[in-house]
């Protein structure tokens, strides 16, 4: 099949997810056009160019995609286009997010053409309690591009990937209270990255940083973009999830493909 373009659309608060499409176009040698933030914000709507390979990816939130993410993703038209479907996830597991992007893409009208698990640092890894730090290591933006690779053979004869690892119905998420990050006003220099790079634009400069707690998605974008480090989680909860996966999740997994 004659695919002169790649189209990438992508959810990548910390950028993870980001640094691993680019690696698989690399190994596609196509160029990418007209990418699809979903990050910051909702399209209006989005369709898929003709003769055009789009790779979707995103980040695994509690063993499912980001609700944000599948939501933002609803104004998406495959228009019977092929897709790769990918997902970063932070060295636990993967559950049943792919599945969740399969099904995703499938019910937006893309044919899918490969799918891929790739372990990236986790959101909640700090200096102090590593989880995934480092990843995708350089063996792994290797494998990515070798994916890419096979990708582009497959595209010579296509075939449609028939199904992928997960479950339905997809494990349940757990309501979770609403808290954010806190700003160290002493280190803070309000100058406005964390309201800049906030998904849900949860956070306002006013009388210092002001976050809206009900609307943080806990993606970490704003502790991770800070340039003072001035941005972290107190709450216990987290910090008792970062206990457990800094206990938990030492065993480094390997990307796996689908083609
Ligand atoms: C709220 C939340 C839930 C997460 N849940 C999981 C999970 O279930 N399994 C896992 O291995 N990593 C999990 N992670 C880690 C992310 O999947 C991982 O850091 C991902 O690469 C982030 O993508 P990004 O850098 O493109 O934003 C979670 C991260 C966040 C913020």
């Amino acid at each position: 099949m004659k695919t002169q373009k790649l189209q990438k659309v992508f959810f990548s608060p910390t950028g993870g997810t980001l640094k691993i499409l680019n690696q698989v176009s690399e190994g596609l040698l196509t160029p990418s056009d007209s990418d699809l933030d979903l990050t910051l914000r909702t399209p209006d709507s989005w369709q898929a160019t003709p003769n055009t390979l789009c790779l979707i990816g995103m980040p695994v939130y509690s063993g499912r995609l980001p609700q944000l993410a599948r939501q933002r993703f609803q104004k998406i038209n495959g228009a019977g286009q092929w897709a790769v479907i990918l997902v970063t996830y932070g060295n636990r597991a993967y559950d049943d997010a792919l599945i969740e992007l399969y099904d995703a893409a499938t019910d937006a009208g893309f044919k899918v053409l490969g799918a891929a698990a790739f372990v990236a640092e986790h959101s909640y890894s700090t200096a102090l309690q590593p989880i995934a730090s480092g990843r995708p290591s350089t063996d792994d933006q290797e494998k990515a591009r070798q994916f890419g690779a096979a990708l582009r053979k497959k595209l010579e004869v296509p075939t449609p990937l028939p199904s992928v690892p997960g479950h339905r119905p997809y494990k349940s998420l757990k309501a979770a209270p609403a808290q954010c990050p806190e700003t160290l006003n002493d280190r803070c220099t309000l100058c406005g990255t964390c309201v800049d790079v906030c998904p849900t634009s949860a956070i306002h400069i006013g009388q210092g940083i002001q976050t809206q707690a009900e609307l943080c998605i806990f993606c970490c974008a704003c502790i991770k973009s800070c340039p003072q480090q001035a941005r972290i989680f107190t709450s216990p909860a987290i910090q008792a999830t970062s206990d457990r996966l800094f206990a938990a999740c030492k065993e480094p997994l390997q990307p796996e493909y689908f083609l």
